[in-house]
């Protein structure tokens, strides 16, 4: 095998675990630093809370969370760049926690707050397992697109700024 083979055989496999999430659900994309905060408002973060971010990415946000925020923080990811890149860093935190899952396999049943930042395509097939799994009064924040008619989640707030994403929030009804 030449040279040229090898560095582009190893360039196609660098490209496909990093954009493999595009092939599920959607390609990454991060969570825009200066917004880390308002989600933390919207979700009325308090310590020992759990927080947990459905495709995390690089997952920066928990990062963040989890050291400001004392949070309990779990990523899943399915982009094996993203997973060992957050996973390594993971081990430098005893609040973060990182698996290596489609996150339709993942159960949320325990977490206080859930985060996605997806398509709206997305958001449609994820709607019936965060309505079926979420717990009484634990929280959706969906970055972008609101969800379309669930009747078993709040509508509670939609936080909007200038040129920025808006974070919409669901909450679990009773
Ligand atoms: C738009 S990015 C958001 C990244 C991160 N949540 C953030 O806000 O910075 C979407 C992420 O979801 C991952 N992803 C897509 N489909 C997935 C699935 N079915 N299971 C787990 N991760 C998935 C992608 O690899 C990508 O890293």
């Amino acid at each position: 095998m030449d040279i040229l083979s090898i560095i582009l055989g190893l360039f196609v496999v660098c490209g496909l675990s990093f954009f493999m999430g595009s092939y599920f659900d959607a390609m990454w994309l991060p969570t825009k630093r200066s917004d880390y905060d308002r989600i933390a408002k919207l979700s009325e973060l308090k310590s020992g809370m759990s927080f947990c971010d459905l495709g995390s990415g690089s997952s920066n946000l928990l990062f963040y969370l989890a050291e400001k925020y004392r949070v309990n923080c779990v990523g899943i990811e399915i982009a094996p760049f993203w997973y060992l890149f957050s996973k390594i860093k993971s081990l430098f935190y005893n609040n973060v926690k990182i698996k290596y899952d489609n996150f339709y396999n993942q159960d949320i049943s325990q977490v206080d707050v859930v985060y996605v930042y997806l398509l709206p395509r997305t958001y449609e097939k994820l709607k019936n397992k965060v309505v079926k799994e979420l717990k009484i009064g634990g929280k959706l924040i969906i970055s972008s697109w609101p969800l379309q008619d669930v009747d078993t989640l709040y509508f509670v707030y939609k936080n909007q700024k200038n040129n920025s994403p808006t974070y919409y929030l669901y909450e679990k009804k009773p």
